[in-house]
């Protein structure tokens, strides 16, 4: 039987199957699925201390830092230094496009490339290491959002589960806005993925910070009441009990957010560093997913959306980014406007 050419498609297919169902139902009891690729690191990365230089004598107490180098030694460095002081860590890495981005607007020049030796692998193998130390960086309640497209989010899926657990899967965000031209051929690609993972079980999330009042939406045929003091409120009659809502309760918002335009050509807010991402969607994560005495990060920080932000809603940041015009950008960025921040600029010692 086992000579047979139909016995090994058979063995094949059986394989291919039961790995696509154990794919597509992650909540399956039993081991994770994990993703393989060509040279897929066979280790995870260790802490391990660097040595920076500091542009400036650092203060004594805390001082924001912006790293100006490759992410993986700052990463192993503070992996070594402060782990578990992270509670929210956003990145948006390049999301294997294979281009290279150029600056625009009054500015010229190089951005950043989405190149990579050996195309997909070798982009989710340097992404992989990074993603486990950024776990290592999160504090017990800490959060990460990685923001990414239709392209790779499917893999960074199954790594961070890998890394995380799919049980920490909080939510996959979708962000949908309406930029540049159309397809004619086929559906227009206008949505982000971002991927939340708590580290654990318990994560800080303020609804305060973030919900959406209910307003005079009525729902599944409810009755309005006008209480004595002129509140609204509708309820509804279930299985013998009344449920009761309030016009001002908070909502959590959905997972889908359309409300959050992309940077228009003449926003004010754009630098002309190529794929910056607005404020205002850096706002509603660190609102939700951080406290105002949490540490936040953002190791891919390009233009410094997630650092200016950080600093106006008066949180501790430290930002990091390979690009020199990326660092350029950030530093008129953080020394400009009512939120400017001090902060002390970190490259790797010779
Ligand atoms: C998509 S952009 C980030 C844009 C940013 N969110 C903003 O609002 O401006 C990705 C950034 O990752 C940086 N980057 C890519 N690989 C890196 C690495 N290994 N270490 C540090 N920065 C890196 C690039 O220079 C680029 O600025």
């Amino acid at each position: 039987m086992e000579d047979h050419p139909l016995y090994s498609w058979w063995n094949f297919s059986r394989g291919w199957l039961i790995d696509s169902i154990a794919v597509l139902s992650p909540r399956m009891d039993g081991p994770t699925v994990t993703l393989n690729w060509p040279g897929k690191p066979n280790e995870r990365p260790t802490a391990r201390r660097h040595l920076f230089t500091p542009d400036a004598p650092p203060p004594g107490s805390w001082g924001n830092r912006l790293y100006h180098a490759d992410n993986l030694p700052v990463l192993e460095h503070l992996a070594a230094e402060m782990p578990g002081a992270f509670d929210l860590v956003y990145i948006d890495p390049p999301f294997n496009t294979g281009r290279h981005f150029l600056l625009s607007g009054k500015l010229a020049g190089h951005a950043y490339s989405d190149r990579h030796e050996n195309g997909l692998a070798g982009y989710l193998s340097q992404l992989y290491v990074r993603l486990a130390l950024i776990h290592q960086l999160l504090s017990p309640r800490g959060t990460l959002y990685l923001h990414c497209d239709h392209r790779v989010s499917s893999h960074l899926r199954l790594i961070l589960d890998e890394i995380f657990s799919p049980a920490n899967l909080r939510a996959q965000v979708i962000w949908h806005y309406q930029s540049g031209g159309r397809k004619r051929s086929c559906w227009s690609n206008k949505h982000d993925v971002i991927w939340m993972y708590s580290r654990g079980e318990d994560f800080i999330f303020n609804l305060d910070a973030v919900g959406v009042r209910r307003g005079s939406i009525r729902r599944n045929h409810m009755k309005q009441r006008v209480g004595p003091d002129g509140t609204v409120s509708y309820t509804i009659r279930s299985n013998g009990k009344v449920y009761s809502y309030s016009e001002d309760d908070l909502l959590t918002p959905a997972d889908v957010w359309t409300d959050i335009s992309h940077l228009q050509q003449k926003d004010p807010e754009r630098t002309g560093y190529a794929t910056q991402k607005p404020q205002r969607l850096l706002e509603r994560i660190i609102l939700a997913s951080s406290s105002p005495e949490s540490l936040v990060a953002d190791f891919y920080c390009g233009s410094g959306t997630t650092l200016v932000t950080a600093a106006r809603l008066g949180r501790r940041w430290i930002g990091c980014d390979s690009s020199d015009s990326a660092i350029d950008i950030c530093q008129q960025r953080l020394a400009s406007g009512l939120f400017a921040s001090d902060h002390t600029i970190y490259r790797p010692a010779t």
